[in-house]
């Protein structure tokens, strides 16, 4: 006898030796069928109850939400929808549920309600294929800069600098919040903190990858990051994951062509390796579309969206190019956008992002080129002196998934353009060490892996593809 995992027994031929399997009852029909999940696939094995053979009081016990174990023989399935089931012998009840109470009762609930039950959504079929397709894609990341010759590195958490400008920051502190320590000019004494020194939480693990890039070649990062915007949006989180690549002697064409190859190939590993999950995701997306208008139906299922990026180039245009599109589209001339596009050198808001991939490119488009006003100053500058080496990766649906450029690697021109924005030069000595001892060319990026999640899975809100949503205003579980 042996305990397999549920997908383990489904993907075999039956067996005359008898099987055990523990998992949790999604339904029990009719006194006789038990479907039970344990999470190993988004499928449940059925378990046939021979209920004569088994006390009253026992089957009653197997409700919706009880663990149980289970040992019988895997036979060839005499109903439709599984090519084996288990004729069950023995059956015990490891951890009884209440029927009255439980909340994932086997119907459709809301995503708002399951949020609220964050604890238990993972024990519906899309919350638990979102999840199985969340780790998956780790993985994939992992493996990609695994096999080619990237070093992980872990990127400190608590920063005490705040230079980076990506967004408001957390600050981390032990100091007496009602009665903290002041110095004489009445201002908090960050000398008493913790650390010597005003500290926060991490809004991005670049400079810190900078430095490893310029000894170990190839590095990345792949850690929580914490922004304190009130962006309270289907695509923002206070905390996210981001994975930051980081590779000397690397422009921002190498840096584009490596973008593009990692995002298809992590792509790729789930069209391979998630097949049941995304079957599964697709068929909800198409139940959902059908009670939209068709105006608003998406053209491709899910899974052709990911085989579209996968197998098609994405779209490079330069900020300058995109600017022109924008002036001339047909929201901007009626005045449908919020934000009107009148010259160069326009923040680009999400609704441009959007009309640039969803309507006027109809794929991924890599932005470049953006004017450095708009942009981070550790960012290269082009010899027109008025735009920096960025870049953005647009997806349809999600908008900007990847924020990325090659670094100012000119000591000079760094300093300088610190000193205009106000970034102090001592609170970064080691940054500009870089650019005083053996300087090169270097590049990087940083992807949102929630973003990703979003988009490999079809959910349209960020806070369904993380196990616990930190937004403003909530930090429940
Ligand atoms: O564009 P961002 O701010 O870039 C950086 O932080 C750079 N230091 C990256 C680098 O060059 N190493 O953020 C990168 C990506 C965005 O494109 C987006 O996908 C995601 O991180 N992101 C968020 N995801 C969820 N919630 C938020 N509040 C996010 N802010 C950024
Ligand atoms: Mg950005």
């Amino acid at each position: 006898m042996t305990t397999k995992t549920i997908a383990e027994l489904l993907a075999q031929n039956v067996t005359t030796q008898d099987v055990t399997v523990k998992g949790w009852v999604r339904t029990f029909r009719a006194n006789r069928f038990i479907a039970l999940n344990d999470g190993s696939t988004i499928n449940n094995i059925q378990c046939v109850v021979d209920f004569e053979n088994f006390d009253e009081n026992l089957l009653k016990r197997v409700t919706t939400g009880a663990a149980i174990e289970i040992t019988g023989e895997l036979v060839e399935s005499q109903g439709k929808g599984q090519s084996v089931e288990i004729q069950v012998k023995t059956l015990e009840v490891l951890g009884d549920s209440d029927p009255e109470t439980y909340p994932i009762q086997p119907k459709k609930h809301t995503f708002e309600f399951l949020r609220a039950n964050a604890h238990l959504r993972t024990r519906t079929n899309t919350f638990s294929a979102v999840m199985r397709l969340r780790s998956s894609l780790s993985f994939a990341i992992h493996k990609y800069f695994n096999e080619n010759g990237f070093y992980h590195m872990h990127t400190p958490i608590i920063t005490g600098s705040d230079a980076e400008g990506a967004g408001e920051m957390f600050r981390v502190s032990t100091l007496d919040q009602k009665n903290p320590p002041l110095t004489e000019d009445g201002a908090i004494d960050h000398s008493k903190n913790f650390f010597g020194k005003d500290t926060n939480l991490t809004v991005s693990g670049q400079l810190e990858a900078e430095t490893y890039a310029m000894s170990l070649g190839k590095v990345y990062t792949f850690g929580p990051t914490f922004r304190a915007e009130n962006s309270n949006t289907s695509r923002h989180l206070s905390e996210f994951w981001m994975i930051e690549p980081e590779v000397a002697f690397m422009d921002l064409a190498g840096n584009m062509d490596l973008a593009e190859d990692f995002m298809k190939s992590v792509l790729s590993y789930i069209l391979e390796h998630n097949r049941e999950d995304l079957e599964f995701l697709e068929k909800r997306l198409l139940d959902d579309e059908k009670t939209k208008p068709q105006a608003e139906r998406s053209e491709m299922s899910l899974i052709e969206k990911i085989k579209f990026v996968v197998d098609n180039n994405f779209k490079r245009v330069s900020y300058t190019e995109a600017i022109d599109i924008l002036k001339n589209s047909k929201p901007n001339k009626k005045k449908k956008f919020k934000y009107i596009i009148e010259a160069w050198g326009a923040d680009l808001q999400s609704e441009h992002e959007r009309f640039l991939v969803e309507k006027h490119f109809k794929c991924p488009v890599i932005l470049f080129d953006y004017p450095a006003n708009i942009k981070a100053f550790y960012m290269r500058l082009n010899d027109d002196g008025k735009t920096v080496r960025a870049m953005d990766i647009l997806f349809p649906g999600i908008g900007e998934m990847v924020g990325g450029s090659q670094r100012e690697e000119r000591l000079d021109v760094l300093k300088e353009k610190m000193k205009a924005l106000d970034i102090s030069e001592e609170e970064l000595w080691w940054y500009l060490d870089l650019r005083k001892y053996g300087t090169a060319v270097h590049s990087g990026f940083g992807l949102g892996f929630e973003r990703l999640v979003m988009f490999a899975t079809g959910m349209g809100n960020i806070r369904d593809v993380i196990p616990y949503p930190r937004t403003p205003q909530n930090a429940d579980f």
